[in-house]
């Protein structure tokens, strides 16, 4: 396999251009026919882009609401600069407003954008978790004193470094789940590469051939991928580093209906990256686990309750149950920001419900759609969810 993620775009950066700062980003609606980049100094434009997916995955929207606040406290910065100019060539307007005036204002423009952009989406909690990173910094910048520029320029740092921060995350989560993988295929091939010494009992000794590594077929939904990122991935993060390894023989990516992720993203980076990949309808996976073409089960997260309950896109509860009928490993990756702590459980969580056209495009005549964006797997039916700062497993009571 030659593994090549230079080859993958990156999914959301922040940038400066003449005209200021601009968030850009692939617009994955146009995938896989259109590898199409979009530079925006609008954070209207970035609920948009949020809304209709064309930036999606729980990563991704997290830190596309810390980019999105930032572009925000620009506008809010240049108004006031502006309104300052106004109050310096005529004393008569704005009379009264005054410094602190002027900080209320862009707090409370902050806080309305803030809950603009949040409410963009309501399932993956790590969009309210960036939003929230880049209002506390706004904050944090006003309190010490410093202009709206000034803490506007301080987000841009922020949003930047969030970005960063995913890929490194989404790496360490890719170790950590390599090694998960590495232990299933050392104890199917027989204790992994290295030739091992026996000795007869004539006294010779020999070397034994090293066991070649078949690899690992790897099941996945949706696309938590580099995609669904800044860049690498969570649940295909642990495919690339596991790849990385000649670990992975070929991953199954499940078309994920109805706006199919699996087929547009996940098949299209997968092939890209140069990863073996075949894609199948969502009904389809119970009959390759039968065929026992699956090793391990590796999904995404969009929001983790405090009893590890997990929100991921709908189709996963079944693939859970289905990976516990055939005993099949049952894998989360996901970051620390994932994780809700305030959420109790798995009923907690709100479910997005999306537009029925996105399931049926013309309406039918007596006929109703459902269309919840997301499922809750239960704890129980979880091997273990990978972390950047470690695996956490059930307890076995
Ligand atoms: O509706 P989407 O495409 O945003 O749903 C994405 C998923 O469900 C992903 O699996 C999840 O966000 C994890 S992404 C690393």
């Amino acid at each position: 396999m030659n593994l090549d993620l230079g080859n993958l775009p990156r999914t959301i950066w922040v940038e400066k251009s003449e005209g200021g700062p601009v968030v850009g980003f692939v617009d994955q609606r146009l995938l896989p026919d259109d590898l199409a980049l979009v530079r925006t100094a609008d954070w209207r434009e970035v609920v948009d882009a949020v809304k209709t997916l064309a930036v999606r995955g729980a990563p991704a929207i997290g830190v596309a609401g810390a980019a999105a606040v930032m572009l925000a406290a620009f506008e809010c910065a240049a108004d006031e600069s502006a309104a300052n100019l106004v109050r310096q060539g005529d004393p008569e307007a704005g009379g009264g407003f005054g410094r602190e005036g002027a900080r209320a204002d862009f707090d409370r423009r902050l806080e309305e954008a803030a809950r603009v952009i949040t409410g963009a989406r309501p399932t993956a909690v790590n969009l309210s978790w960036g939003v929230r990173r880049a209002v506390e910094a706004a904050q944090e910048a006003r309190s010490a004193g410093k202009t709206a520029a000034e803490a506007a320029e301080a987000l841009y740092g922020l949003a930047g470094a969030l970005i960063a921060e995913d890929e490194a995350v989404n790496r360490r989560i890719g170790a950590h789940g390599a090694m998960l993988l590495r232990e299933i295929a050392d104890k199917r091939d027989g204790r992994g590469d290295a030739p091992e010494a026996s000795h007869g009992i004539d006294g010779s000794s020999r070397v034994a051939a090293p066991v070649r590594r078949q690899g690992l077929n790897i099941l996945t939904h949706c696309n938590a991928g580099s995609l669904a990122t800044a860049f690498y991935g969570t649940a295909l993060g642990v495919v690339y580093a596991a790849a990385q390894e000649g670990l992975i023989n070929r991953v199954y990516a499940d078309e994920t209906r109805p706006v199919n992720q699996g087929a547009r993203l996940t098949a299209w980076e997968l092939a890209r990256a140069g990863v073996p990949v075949t894609l199948q309808c969502d009904d389809m996976a119970a009959s390759l686990m039968a065929e026992g073409k699956v090793d391990a089960v590796i999904v995404g997260a969009d929001r983790i309750a405090a009893n590890g309950d997990t929100a991921n896109k709908v189709g996963t509860l079944g693939l859970a149950i289905m990976a516990r009928h055939f005993q099949i490993p049952f894998y989360v990756a996901a970051p620390r920001s994932t994780i809700d702590c305030i959420t109790k459980t798995g009923d907690d969580i709100s479910i997005e419900e999306r537009d029925s056209s996105e399931v049926l495009a013309e309406p039918l005549f007596g006929v109703t759609v459902r269309n919840p964006a997301f499922d809750v797997t239960p704890y129980a039916l979880v091997t273990a969810i990978i972390t950047e700062d470690g695996i956490w497993k059930p307890l076995e009571l």
